[in-house]
């Protein structure tokens, strides 16, 4: 399996709690890569666009209004894997079903504040690394330890 970039929002209540630091080492802990990093507040027209699956639902405008009310944190992700194990190291959508041990689980109890975005598949990766970061934002560069993260002695990393 090839490596796969996922884009990641630490949402407004994590910034403003000051949990970026430990949600970051949560998925350098693991062996993921951070190949993007931008603190932003979220436009209206950027965030319409990143939740246009969600137009139309009941808790659209609510969260469309959360997710542009405090700055961010957009994060690029990178590993092989990456999008279904940050999606699994997030949790339920909401906090207060979300289990033990994941982010949502273990920092928040709030169905609607729930500290994190994930790409659910590759075509919404590839959807939201372009929404998010313009051309150069994601850097591919060589991890020092990756020889250690992966298996590399084979034709593959695994
Ligand atoms: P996200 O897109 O933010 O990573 O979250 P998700 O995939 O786990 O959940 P999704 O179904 O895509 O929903 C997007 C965000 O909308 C809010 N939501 N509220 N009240 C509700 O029934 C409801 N359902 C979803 C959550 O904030 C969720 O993160
Ligand atoms: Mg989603």
């Amino acid at each position: 399996m090839a490596a796969e970039t996922t884009l990641i929002i630490l949402k407004p209540d994590a910034v403003q709690r000051g949990l970026m630091g430990r949600i970051i080492t949560r998925f350098e802990d693991k062996g993921l890569q951070v190949c993007g990093a931008k603190m932003m507040q979220i436009p209206l027209t950027l965030a319409e666009q990143h939740y246009a699956d969600h137009k139309g639902k009941p808790f659209y405008d609510g969260l469309v209004g959360f997710m542009t009310s405090s700055p961010v944190l957009v994060l690029a992700i990178r590993g092989i894997g990456a999008i279904s194990i940050c999606r699994s190291m997030m949790g339920a959508t909401f906090g207060s079903k979300a289990d033990a041990g994941t982010i949502r689980g273990d920092f928040g109890v709030s169905n609607s504040f729930n500290l994190i975005h994930g790409s659910d598949s590759p075509e919404a990766a590839a959807k939201e690394t372009g929404l998010f970061f313009g051309e150069g934002e994601i850097l591919d560069w060589n991890r020092a330890n990756e020889v250690w993260v992966y298996d590399c002695s084979g034709d593959e990393p695994e």
